[in-house]
């Protein structure tokens, strides 16, 4: 059974800049939706049980067809989810340092620099979805959307940090006003998780 992993901080903690029901409401309903149909789906065809979320996720063509889109969506759903709470924080933001640092500035030029073509991604991506800082087979650090809840993994790039810009992860408080979300959101950041990420950590789901 996947399971709703707790926060490691109140729904109230990313305020101002992510409020308090936004995150009871992601959290508790949103997320909590795709892992109830995750399982529901997986209890259809109790040989899934076997394969944890990214295995489910990279061999989506062996999963029975009458379950794959909807592990593909709800499954996508667990998984991102899961990983964009890790990587923000109370009294986030700041900037990244040591090998971080190194291989933004290696890709974008700086950190300013980076954070614009981010900001500037996540505020342009039409539609739901998820921006990412990931890295490519050789480490490289590259900036990349995907659409509804696909997970970069499933195109060979490992994420280090994400942005949820479904407009359930920001309406409540921002209504039409993306880019607001967006510019608040660094405020929360959690560098030394991302960090973690890009050192080779792996999250526990
Ligand atoms: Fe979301």
């Amino acid at each position: 059974m996947h399971k709703l992993p707790d926060l490691t901080y109140g729904y109230g903690d990313l305020e101002p800049y992510i409020d308090e029901k936004t995150m009871e409401l992601h959290h508790s309903k949103h997320h909590k939706a795709y892992v109830d149909k995750l399982n529901a789906a997986i209890e259809k065809h109790p040989e899934l049980e076997e394969k944890n979320l990214e295995e489910l996720l990279l061999s989506l063509d062996s999963v029975p067809e009458d379950v794959r889109m909807t592990i593909r969506n709800n499954g996508g759903g667990h998984l991102n989810h899961s990983f964009f709470w890790t990587v923000m924080k109370k009294n986030g933001g700041s900037k990244p340092a040591g090998t971080l640092a190194e291989a933004i500035n290696s890709s974008f030029g700086t950190f300013e620099a980076f954070k614009e073509k981010f900001s500037n991604e996540a505020a342009g991506f039409f539609g739901s979805g998820w921006i990412w800082l990931a890295l490519d087979k050789e480490k490289k650090a590259l900036i990349t959307g995907t659409k509804d809840h696909v997970n970069p993994l499933v195109n060979g790039q490992t994420p280090i940090l994400t942005l949820d810009v479904w407009e359930h992860a920001y309406y409540l408080k921002y209504q039409n006003r993306r880019p607001e979300y967006i510019d608040n959101w660094w405020n929360v950041v959690d560098w030394s998780a991302v960090q973690n990420y890009f050192d080779g950590a792996k999250m526990k789901i």
